[in-house]
């Protein structure tokens, strides 16, 4: 394992009536903040009553700014650093999922400067300071909720880009699985489909020889997001499933998966934010297409690890390296088949004759997040397996 430092400042409320905290958890940051939701889902379950009672409760004025798409835009971004400054708040309270979250961070830094925000995106200005944020998790999925991430999309320039920085920790983040029984089928499988590729995307890129703790928490982290995403699907309203859920998906890119690995890398996602940024795909949805292509690809280039996947997450233990690693990945297609999202790009309506096109942006993201291995060539390549 190599040297390194785990420091997560993130406070988390887990568990049934844990909402009614968001006021008091915000009040200790100040007396006006800005609400950031979504399209409606927290107005249709009831958390949008439990939140503004409890911040108006707790003597909170509330600046709305709701509307936040699922692939958030810059554009949306703005309006929300207007209203921010505009109103002098003291800190920003988001309610909903990684797409809310992520905006709402967007905005903490963005209210703090005079300079477009995008620029931190592109790297030509760096955060040093952002508008305490507080978070109600309503979907199981980006671990936003728990990391120093965010990813926004630039609608004119079409590029989906996301950084971390220390700034972006939330202070605090209510967790209630209960406010997850009403994400549908679909986006829950999406939701799970995300959290295991934050754990494979440092699982396979990992450079150290041997990591059996690390390796054994992220397989382990993989079995239980399978395992309780076939739970809730079997009933949506299983509080103990929800749970496991939620907090397998926090735990899956709050940091800890990554501890002693040194540089890892993010290349299925550096692939699916073009979908999305190109086609408005979800998220969860770009990756179950790009999961399997990439893995493929890279199998036959670095058997070892995905034969160990093979074995310890799938039980495939017979035969050769490059059989097991081969079983694995299709044991793993197969239950994206089983939870049904979708795993090739005709799938998402995306016509082969793209791949170019989507290869050209996801090159522009490699440069940012300095990863020149990924050209142009190489990404056109891992596109074709995933057909
Ligand atoms: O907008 P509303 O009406 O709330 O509907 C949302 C949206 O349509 C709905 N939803 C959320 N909570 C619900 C609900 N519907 C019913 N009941 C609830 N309780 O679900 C839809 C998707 O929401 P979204 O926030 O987009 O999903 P998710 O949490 O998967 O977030 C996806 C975003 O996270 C980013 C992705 O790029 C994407 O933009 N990520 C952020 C990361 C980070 N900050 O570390 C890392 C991830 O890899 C990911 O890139
Ligand atoms: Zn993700």
């Amino acid at each position: 394992m190599k040297n390194f430092v785990f420091h997560n400042p993130t406070k988390i409320l887990f568990g049934k009536d844990t909402i009614p905290s968001i006021g008091s958890e915000t009040a200790a940051f100040g007396k006006k903040a800005l609400m950031v939701y979504g399209q409606g889902s927290i107005k249709e379950n009831g958390i949008y009553e439990q939140v503004t009672k409890s911040l108006q409760d707790a003597g909170v004025t509330i600046v709305e700014h709701g509307g936040v798409k699922s692939n958030p835009v810059l554009s949306h971004v703005h309006q929300g650093i207007q209203l921010a400054k505009e109103h002098k708040v003291d800190a920003i309270v988001a309610v909903g999922g990684g797409s809310v979250i992520d905006s709402a961070k967007a905005i903490s830094a963005g209210a703090l400067v005079e300079h477009d925000v995008w620029k931190f995106f592109i790297g030509k200005k760096s955060i040093k300071d952002a508008l305490p944020l507080t978070c109600v998790l309503t979907l199981a999925a980006s671990g936003s909720e728990m990391n120093s991430g965010m990813v926004i999309t630039n609608e004119e320039t079409e590029q989906k880009f996301g950084f971390a920085n220390k700034h972006l920790f939330p202070k605090v983040s209510i967790l209630d699985p209960r406010a997850t029984f009403t994400v549908s089928p679909q986006y829950t499988a999406y939701g799970s489909v995300d959290a295991i590729a934050h754990v494979l995307e440092y699982y396979f890129t990992n450079q150290e020889p041997y990591t059996p703790v690390q390796d054994h928490f992220m397989e382990g982290l993989v079995i239980s997001c399978m395992d309780s995403c076939n739970r809730v699907l079997k009933n949506l309203e299983d509080y103990d499933a929800r749970a496991d859920l939620m907090w397998g998906a926090t735990l899956a890119l709050n940091g800890m998966t990554g501890a002693g690995l040194g540089k890892v890398g993010f290349p299925m996602h550096l692939i699916e934010h073009s979908l999305s940024a190109l086609y408005n795909v979800a998220h969860g949805a770009g990756l179950s297409v790009v999961i399997p292509g990439w893995m493929i690809y890279q199998a036959q280039r670095t058997p070892e690890k995905f034969a160990q996947f093979g074995e310890r997450v799938f039980g495939k233990t017979s035969g050769p390296m490059e059989k097991k690693a081969a079983e694995g990945i299709q044991a793993l297609l197969s239950w994206f088949v089983k939870v049904k999202t979708p795993t090739s790009l005709p799938a998402l309506h995306i016509p082969l004759k793209d791949i170019p096109r989507i290869a050209e942006n996801a090159v522009g993201l490699a440069k940012v997040w300095r990863m020149p291995e990924y050209t142009k060539e190489k990404i056109e390549d891992i596109l074709k397996l995933c057909v």
